[in-house]
């Protein structure tokens, strides 16, 4: 039977650059069986909630979820009672157990040019970091009077031991574990559980710890020192759009979002819905396709076709294909095309 995919194009870019990605998926070869559903602002359009009850369980009976992006400025609001996109996601990851938010950055050659930072600098670099996804100030309680205001940063020692496991086994030459431990008590505790986990089972891996501040700055000073980065939701976020800039666009990084084996993980791009491009057939599809290869990689175990997107992709960009973000004229249609012609 084949694989079941729930596709979320969500707003904004989602829609035109999710139909060139299953274009690429029917060329590479894979049959699965998709269900569309609406999610974030076009889910509150149509029924008022960012993903409805419904849109949650047919992803929690799928084998993979593949998501666009969500929000845009119709949704914006800063009232608390109002309905917003980014819920859609909150409640799919605390939904699905999506505790591990893996985001590998690596510059491709043919881009090194294209990096606010010189060539030298980014040379080599290939960083994955490892966000936890479903604790700290994203789902801590929440207070609002008129003139006060708090969020909640709260972490249990299974929540950091789970996710230190993760970058544990995906680490090659070494885990940097990123946290504020000269300030934050969730750090302090973060640090120890790190600290044991890598003493019990994982001695052989060169573990290191950093405060995110120095983190921040090394990232952009010396990015290709680092292999493995772990940390906690916010520093997660705020670390991987620094990380992405790397690699001259945002347009190009892929995540994952896994949690239990076996359990669907979500497959996105790091990028949003870029309202202001959006309908207009301009948006670099690259991010959803190395998306995409990511689901087939670490959802559906078909290696071989994910690498064959991968190395289409970096043919392509090789060749010159060059999307607007990244200084060129490429349209969707036209980087699809350039990346087909590669598989
Ligand atoms: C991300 C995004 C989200 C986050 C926003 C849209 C809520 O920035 O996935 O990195 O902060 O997690
Ligand atoms: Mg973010």
């Amino acid at each position: 039977m084949a694989s079941k995919i729930i596709l979320l194009p969500g707003d904004g870019i989602g829609p035109e650059i999710t139909a060139p990605t299953l274009e690429l998926l029917d060329a590479v070869g894979t049959k699965f069986d998709y269900e569309e559903h609406l999610f974030g602002g076009a889910s509150i359009d149509a029924h008022g909630i960012a993903m409805t009850d419904e849109t949650l369980a047919a992803c929690q009976a799928a084998d993979a979820v593949l998501l666009a992006c969500v929000g845009g400025p119709k949704w914006d609001t800063t009232d608390a009672d109002k309905p917003r996109p980014e819920q859609g996601l909150f409640r799919m990851r605390k939904g699905l157990g999506l505790y591990a938010n893996l985001r590998p950055v690596r510059p491709f050659p043919a881009l090194y040019d294209a990096s606010p930072l010189k060539r030298e600098i980014i040379e080599g670099t290939d960083v994955l970091i490892v966000r936890e996804l479903t604790g700290g100030l994203y789902f801590g309680a929440k207070t609002r009077t008129k003139d006060t205001a708090s969020d909640l940063c709260e972490y249990s020692r299974e929540e950091i031991e789970r996710i230190a496991r993760v970058a544990f086994r995906a680490a090659r030459r070494k885990v940097t574990s990123v946290d504020k431990a000269n300030v934050l008590e969730t750090s302090r505790l973060w640090r120890e559980v790190v600290a044991e986990l890598h003493a019990a089972e994982f001695s052989q891996v060169p573990l290191e710890n950093v405060l995110v501040d120095n983190a921040a700055m090394q990232l952009v000073s010396n990015p290709a020192d680092f292999d493995v980065i772990v940390t906690e939701n916010l520093f997660g976020d705020i670390l991987s759009d620094e990380a992405a800039t790397l690699t001259g666009s945002i347009g190009m990084l892929p995540s994952a979002s896994i949690g239990e084996p076996g359990k669907p993980g979500v497959f996105e791009p790091v990028h949003g819905s870029a309202p202001d491009i959006a309908g207009q057939g301009v948006a670099n599809p690259l991010a959803m396709f190395l998306s995409a290869a990511m689901m087939l990689r670490h959802g559906l175990n078909l290696e071989a076709e994910a690498a064959a997107i991968e190395s289409a992709v970096n043919r392509a960009l090789a060749e010159g294909l060059r999307t607007r973000d990244l200084g060129g004229s490429a349209d969707t249609r036209a980087a699809t095309q350039a990346v087909l012609s590669n598989l």
